[in-house]
């Protein structure tokens, strides 16, 4: 090929490319340069890794101190669900969701919104709703709360758990559902109308197991949003794993399978009953699922220490009640360093 003066100067920049490129892996490769907490280990590879925060802690100081050290990434346990943000209708109350945003953001750290539709933790005068006032006060829920929170939410869980446990790979019967099939996609778009540079995710459980049903009812679902046009951007794996729900050794084909219908991936709420090296495995596997896919680019744990758990008695977490890093902990960071 003959080199005009445009391809040379292509060439060389391609190769400074390559050069940085190199020198930029060099770096991360680095054994000297490991990370030595979970949200720096986590942003060597672009990912970040979060957690779950209650506002009632945010006084306790060895927990304020491992969420300031620790994690680059929020989601507030219960502050943002449409009972906490709507409790009568039309009238809403940001106080304690503000609290954990405020305290997330003057750290420099980002906030996943969970969550805008879902059929617990409704407010009582919802759950009593039905047909097209309900379709409509859902409706206007999305769009106030993600309208209020415009700018500052990652991404949100639009719709959290619409689909059934079992074997049909169908939606879960609920009141939101019985307002008619299309209340996902249309909260969806209600959600991109009010804030269009938050990621919009479909979050749900006992969907990592590629075999399971319910992981192809949700599969299908998106694949269909996807061809249609309807706005999702991410799907969120909760992925509470106990010995009746072990991580699956399919994990990363469901993430890889998720990735390629043109959607992020995150694993939104892990937790893993158990303890010592046997927990620390699992964590390790989710871990290592979540890196073999280059669009799943985040973590999010339910909880700092043991006893700040949903289900404290399975010890799930990273810390213990004492807020000393456990096994699990280790195994998580080395593979993120890894
Ligand atoms: C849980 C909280 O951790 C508890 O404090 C609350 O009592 C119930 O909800 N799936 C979800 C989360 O999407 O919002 C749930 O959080 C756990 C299961």
């Amino acid at each position: 090929m003959k080199l005009t003066s445009r391809s040379v100067s292509r060439a060389v920049l391609v190769s400074t490319m390559v050069t940085a490129t190199a020198a930029a892996s060099v770096l991360v490769a680095s054994p000297a340069s490991a990370a030595t907490t979970l949200g720096a280990s986590a942003a060597q590879s672009g990912r970040y890794f979060g957690t779950a925060v209650a506002a009632g802690k945010l006084g306790d100081s060895t927990y304020v101190n491992i969420l300031n050290r620790e994690f680059d990434m929020v989601t507030a346990e219960n502050e943002m669900k449409m009972d906490a943000t709507e409790p009568n209708p039309g009238q809403f109350s940001y106080g304690n969701a503000d609290r954990i945003v405020n305290h997330a953001r003057n750290q420099g750290k980002r906030v996943r919104g969970h969550a805008l539709a879902w059929h617990q933790q409704q407010p009582g005068w919802m759950q009593n709703m039905s047909g097209s006032a309900l379709r409509q006060a859902m409706l206007n829920h999305v769009t106030q709360v993600a309208t209020y929170y415009r700018g500052k939410i990652h991404s949100w869980d639009v719709v959290n758990e619409a689909f059934a446990d079992g074997n049909s790979g169908g939606r879960r019967d609920s009141n939101l559902q019985r307002t008619g099939n299309d209340w996902i996609e249309a909260a969806f778009r209600a959600a991109r109308a009010a804030d269009p540079g938050a990621k919009l995710c479909y979050n749900d459980y006992n969907t990592d197991n590629w075999s399971h049903a319910k992981t192809q009812g949700v599969y299908r679902m998106v694949q269909d949003f996807k061809s249609r046009g309807v706005p999702i951007d991410c799907v969120g794996f909760q992925a509470h794993f106990n010995s009746g729900n072990p991580v699956p050794n399919n994990y990363h084909t469901t993430l890889q399978n998720f990735a390629n219908l043109g959607v992020d991936v995150q694993i939104t709420e892990l937790d893993i009953a158990g303890s010592g090296s046997s927990q620390a495995d699992q964590f390790k596997g989710v871990t290592q699922a979540c890196l073999a896919v280059s669009r799943c680019n985040g973590i999010t744990v339910w909880g700092i220490r043991d006893s700040d758990s949903w289900r404290a008695s399975d010890t799930p977490l990273l810390f213990d009640r004492n807020g000393n890093k456990k096994a699990a902990y280790n195994s998580v960071l080395a593979q993120l360093n890894s």
